[in-house]
């Protein structure tokens, strides 16, 4: 039998409990310790999830010597801070999209990981559902013909809470940062490269972060995609690739899908777990067969779409603290 892989988590929040819940549908994985800021934190979110042990500081999690990897899931603007710690402590990390705040943290993230000779990728989990692993061998094989035209978007409405992470620059807040990259990554699953030519625009709230915003990319074929995201707006979280030969259509939630549409034919796909089972499974498999990065999301797609994000920003002027 083999030896269970042991995960920890570094902060508690809400995506950790949905992490923590897909690391049940591995039969192999254990949720071995948690970390917070706070000890009272790290210990109920350890006894809800049944981790063997819990550290009342991050630095004490990445001092953890009995972990195989380390998922952080903190708010983005911490991201490279905490990445870069477990990293110097000698963990392997999986770390929470967007992967940092800009392309010069996301590159020392990876040139610590290489020093260090440690397993790092960032959590962009719809790379990894099978529908989307599908949508790419139907690509490949020439389902649709040529691809041209991508429709997507990711648009919901929070309150309003300047202090919250969504809505506070601090944080890294912003509709772009926080769900944008699902569009613009799913662009890139389809077109597997960088667009020549980006136009976009973001309604820009109280907190000065874009609640809204639109991405119009241009590819060397001529091809187009046609990307949009909010966090003040509920959209219809479609996505629709549209080719010389037909349709892919993704008619709910396009980054967790459990079907797609083929030129009006529904295919069903069963969905295992929550979903953030798959992207766990995938660095379980890459650290224990000795990988430092993972093909399905290498470090180079990171870099790419975090160049696109910073390209989006500078576009609009936004930047954040310390930047
Ligand atoms: N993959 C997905 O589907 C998905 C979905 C949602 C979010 N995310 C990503 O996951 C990350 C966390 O999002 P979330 O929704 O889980 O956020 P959240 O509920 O606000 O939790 C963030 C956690 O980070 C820790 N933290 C450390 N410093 C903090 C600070 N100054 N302010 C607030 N929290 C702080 C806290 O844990 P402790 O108190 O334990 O230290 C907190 O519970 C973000 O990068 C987000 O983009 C991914």
């Amino acid at each position: 039998m083999t030896d269970k892989f042991r995960w920890g988590i570094l902060g508690t929040g809400s995506i950790a409990r949905q992490f923590a819940e897909g690391l049940t549908a591995l039969p192999d994985a254990e949720l071995t310790a948690v970390g917070s800021r706070s000890e009272e934190t790290a210990r109920r979110f350890s006894e809800k999830h049944g981790a063997q042990r819990h550290h009342s500081s991050y630095e004490a999690i990445a001092r953890d010597p009995d972990l195989d990897a380390v998922y952080v899931s903190t708010p983005h603007s911490l991201h490279c801070e905490n990445t870069l710690l477990l990293l110097e402590h000698g963990q392997n990390v999986l770390c929470e999209k967007p992967f940092a705040i800009n392309l010069s943290e996301a590159e020392r993230m990876i040139a610590k990981a290489r020093e260090k000779k440690r397993f790092l990728m960032e959590a962009m989990w719809m790379r990894f559902n099978p529908v989307i692993r599908k949508l790419g061998e139907l690509l490949e094989a020439g389902a649709i013909g040529e691809p041209r035209q991508v429709m997507a978007d990711f648009g919901f409405r929070a309150d309003f809470d300047p202090e919250q992470r969504l809505f506070n620059p601090d944080l890294g807040g912003g509709a772009l940062l926080d769900v944008g990259i699902y569009p613009i990554t799913f662009a890139r699953v389809v077109f597997h490269e960088a667009p020549v030519s980006v136009v976009s625009a973001a309604g820009r709230g109280e907190t000065g972060i874009d609640e809204q915003s639109a991405y119009l990319f241009r590819y060397e074929s001529g091809a187009l995609a046609l990307l949009s995201s909010a966090i003040r707006t509920e959209t219809p979280h479609e996505a629709v690739v549209c080719g010389t030969e037909g349709q892919i259509r993704f008619p709910r939630h396009f980054w967790n899908p459990d079907r797609l549409i083929l030129n009006g034919d529904e295919q069903r796909i069963e969905i295992v777990g929550n979903g953030y089972n798959y992207e766990a499974a995938a660095v379980m498999e890459c650290v224990r067969t000795g990988q430092l990065e993972c093909d399905v999301m290498p470090h180079s797609e990171t870099l790419a779409v975090q160049s696109q994000l910073d390209e989006i920003r500078a576009q609009w002027g936004l930047t954040y603290p310390g930047e």
